[in-house]
């Protein structure tokens, strides 16, 4: 969210029907017959689209687990602190002893943000199981914030207040924690810039606006609220006379905003971000049915640099410094001010934006996902000789080289999940769920804290990748721990889809819930423990035609066996990394099983081969311990020896050694008797991500052919931007057992020899070994055949 060097230590809808009574008379826009019986929200027009929230309930697990932990801290946290700040720029009085909720939600440039993840977190959580007391709250204060808004309207007519309500708006609607100035200042005439001064600084106002918005729109469409609708339009409308006619009683203005004047406050540094602001305005269009939102929506195109970059698929996220696109763009792009960007981009695509704006959401997705991705699901991190700043997107193919002590902020992958999702929406490409996954079971899963404690939200901000740090937990006031309230309270928003015309039920993840799908007269229950499990089994409830399609994750490498009603599902191949459609007439009773056995696999960087992870399934296995100082401070690990023909790691490299008391599967990895564990325990034990993968010798078991194991040049891809002050990883690639080992399983000894054979040749012909190397090596492999028959 903000980076200055002085803070860095201390982090600190859907388908829905709505009837007619639920919208009657909303605010002053008049709600379009149409548009009643419309989807709402990401995908409204898509080909799939989400359920509601309150059609899917989260079953027993270690999400509900985590959900509920910050389901305690929303229950006990006092809201009237969240109005404090409001209420004093409305004029009106507060409980005496009641103090804001502090962090950067303490009457700073950030305030309000807060607020709206508050209100979207309690609409989640109430939506679920419909436990009063977050209605209770919720209703309270869209109370109070329509009473605000009301009272700084009024100002335009009956006159300033006095203290921090002292000033009258420029346009009616405005509702804020902080004066309409700190918004109008960012654009002409005068151009405000990031910093702390309350007087003539901006610090993402816009980003602040699209929170509060955001949270009424997603307690309209989870608690049916038409005041939170009616705040959230009157914002609306108040947005699109900000854009537009802009600061109009500064004695400077030159008059309304141009194109070019919108794209010079988009490209600001912190300033001019606005994180998803454009996602809102669109689906206040459709419910409205008044155009001028979807103007607002595009009135945040950054059609100086990125949008246009995006649709052409430049990427531009670093650039060279001497080479910068844009007036105002800083050399590297900070990541959580963009990636939202494009969530909004795809729903102006939705309601009539044009293809541009889907090409754009694409292409930029495929600049994160591989190129910018740790194995966390985590995005964004510095490199040697750039500022340290780990709140900015690293070098394209950056990742060995990107693990600082900060990165991979935590609410940056909340928002490409978020677009992972809506992309899916459009092409159902089995990928996008894949990286779902990974950032649900993993980054996301593993930001709150396994504690009990409500006295803060228990959330982590950076989740940093340099071996051997513990994670961080907290975040009062700040954008990851406003983001993290949300994520651990939708956890069952991404599990099922739908097709538009209901013929297809996707089903995306393994998580336990019931799905009520009362349009189509199906239930269906879903028993799982995944991720510390690899089964789930699925009831059904109701009749007829259905395809459901089961997602087959790319990791489900051992196989992904299905039956119905215990018999084998033996139509079409279960490929990973794609959907398996079980085309049938369902009946009540009908039970599927599915049976998808984790295997432990080793992920290399995309830069540097040798600095590796351990997953199991879906879930990464952090090493447990500080590193020795050698090998850069990563664990140095040497696997291969361990390895028999079937190439199975969990056999003897790093074996499963029990589970814990919650459920949590348990390694050791026999090189240093290390403890690997699922990264999304969140305690804060010295843990590593990555180690190095150290294999100095062909070794067959224990045979050693007594020749280096060296690497191919692979011509990896070199930073297309220096990296200075560190030796270049070239662009060596596989070792020669990597490549062997790519290769396993081996029905038979003379299938593995075969390999060698065919992969030393290679070398051979490449220069990397002798004649005489490649024939030691393919000597000591035929002795090698009772060393690596299976155990
Ligand atoms: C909101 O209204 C819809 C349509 O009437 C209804 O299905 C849904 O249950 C309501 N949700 C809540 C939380 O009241
Ligand atoms: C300025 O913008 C408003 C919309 O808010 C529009 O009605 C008006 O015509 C514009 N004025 C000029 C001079 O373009
Ligand atoms: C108007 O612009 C002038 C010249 O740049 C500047 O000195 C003055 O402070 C500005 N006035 C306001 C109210 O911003
Ligand atoms: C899905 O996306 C991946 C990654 O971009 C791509 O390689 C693959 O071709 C896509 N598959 C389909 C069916 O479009
Ligand atoms: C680290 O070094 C200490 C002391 O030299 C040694 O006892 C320990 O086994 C080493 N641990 C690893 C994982 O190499
Ligand atoms: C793994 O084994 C190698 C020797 O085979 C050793 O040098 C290294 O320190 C071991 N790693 C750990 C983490 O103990
Ligand atoms: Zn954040």
């Amino acid at each position: 969210m903000d980076w200055l060097p002085k803070i860095t230590a201390s982090p600190r809808r859907l388908l829905r029907a709505i009837t007619f009574s639920a919208v009657a008379l909303v605010g002053n826009g008049v709600i379009r017959m149409d548009a009643l019986a419309k989807d709402l929200g990401p995908g409204a027009t898509a080909p799939v689209r989400p359920f509601r929230l309150d059609q899917v309930e989260l079953g027993n697990g270690l999400l509900q687990e985590k959900r509920d932990r910050i389901k305690a801290f929303i229950q006990s946290y006092d809201e009237r602190k969240f109005l404090v700040l409001f209420n004093n720029q409305a004029g009106r009085p507060n409980p005496s002893g009641v103090t804001p909720p502090g962090g950067w939600e303490d009457g700073g440039l950030l305030s309000g943000h807060w607020t709206g993840h508050y209100i979207t977190a309690l609409s989640q959580a109430y939506v679920d199981q419909n436990e009063q007391v977050f209605k209770t709250k919720l209703d309270w204060m869209i109370n109070e914030l329509a009473a605000c808004q009301e009272a700084i309207t009024a100002r335009m007519k009956g006159g300033a207040g006095t203290g921090s309500a002292s000033w009258i708006p420029t346009h009616p609607g405005y509702l804020g924690a902080l004066p309409e100035d700190t918004v109008l200042r960012l654009g002409p005439p005068r151009w405000a810039v990031y910093g702390s001064n309350l007087d003539t600084n901006t610090w993402a106002p816009w980003y602040t606006q699209h929170k509060i918005i955001r949270g009424l729109l997603d307690a309209y469409y989870n608690t049916n609220s038409s005041q939170a609708l009616s705040i959230a339009t009157k914002m609306a409308d108040w947005a699109y006379l900000a854009l537009t006619i802009g600061d109009k009683n500064n004695p400077n203005y030159t008059g309304n905003l141009t194109r070019d004047d919108l794209n010079y406050m988009w490209d600001l540094y912190i300033g001019g971000e606005y994180g998803g602001a454009n996602e809102v305005f669109p689906e206040i269009y459709q419910i409205t049915g008044d155009a001028r939102h979807l103007e607002t929506a595009k009135a945040f195109d950054n059609r100086e640099s990125l949008f246009g970059a995006a649709v052409g698929n430049k990427d531009i996220l670093v650039v060279n410094k001497d080479n910068i696109p844009g007036r105002r763009r800083p050399y590297r792009l900070h990541a959580n001010q963009h990636v939202p960007n494009f969530i909004g981009y795809l729903r102006v695509f939705e309601q009539g934006g044009g293809q541009d704006y889907f090409t754009a959401a694409k292409n930029f997705y495929s600049w994160l996902v591989p190129h910018r991705q740790f194995v966390t699901g985590g995005f964004g991190g510095s490199y040697a000789g750039t500022d340290g700043n780990g709140e900015l997107f690293q070098n394209r193919d950056n990742i060995a080289n990107a693990m600082a002590s900060t990165g991979a902020e935590t609410c940056t992958t909340y928002n490409v999940l978020k677009l992972a999702r809506n992309l899916f929406l459009h092409e159902h490409n089995a990928t996008y769920m894949d990286n779902y996954e990974r950032g649900l079971f993993n980054q996301i899963s593993g930001s709150r804290a396994d504690t009990t404690s409500t006295r803060d939200p228990q959330l982590t901000y950076f989740q940093q990748l340099t071996p051997g740090t513990p994670r961080d937990f907290g975040n009062t006031g700040t954008c990851c721990g406003g983001t993290g309230m949300e994520s651990h309270t939708k956890y069952q928003e991404t599990v099922y889809f739908r097709s538009a015309d209901g013929s297809a039920l996707w089903i995306n993840l393994y998580i336990p819930s019931t799905l009520n799908w009362a349009e189509k007269g199906f239930a269906v229950k879903q028993e799982t423990t995944f991720p510390r499990g690899d089964t789930a089994k699925f009831t059904v409830t109701g009749q007829g035609p259905l395809d459901i399609k089961l997602r087959v994750p790319a990791w489900a490498r051992k196989g992904f066996k299905v039956t119905i009603n215990e018999q084998a599902w033996t139509n079409g191949v279960a490929q990973p990394g794609s959907y398996l459609t079980l085309s049938r007439t369902w009946k009540t009773g009908d039970v599927i099983e599915v049976n998808m056995p984790f295997s432990i696999r080793i992920e290399r960087a995309l830069d540097r081969p040798d600095t590796q992870a351990i997953l199991w399934g879906p879930v990464l296995l952090q090493l447990v311990g500080k590193p020795n100082s050698s090998n850069n401070g990563y664990f140095g690990l040497s696997l291969y020896q361990y390895l028999k023909r079937d190439g199975d790691y969990s056999k003897a490299a790093i074996k499963q050694t029990g589970v814990s008391t919650a459920g949590d599967p348990t390694f050791k990895v026999t090189n240093g008797s290390l403890t690997a564990r699922p990264y999304y325990i969140g305690d804060s034990q010295i843990v590593s991500s990555y180690f190095r993968r150290i294999e100095p010798a062909v070794v067959f078991g224990t045979i050693d052919a007594g020749v280096p194991n060296r690497k191919r040049n692979d011509g990896l891809p070199n930073y297309d931007v220096p990296v200075s002050g560190i030796s270049s990883p070239g662009t060596d690639g596989l070792t020669f057992l990597d490549l062997v080992w790519e290769q396993a399983p081996f029905s038979t000894h003379d299938a593995f020899v075969k390999v060698v054979t065919s992969t030393a040749d290679e070398f051979v012909d490449a220069g990397v070994y002798s004649a005489k190397e490649r024939d030691s090596i393919v000597a000591k492999a035929n002795q090698a055949e009772k060393e690596l028959t299976s155990i």
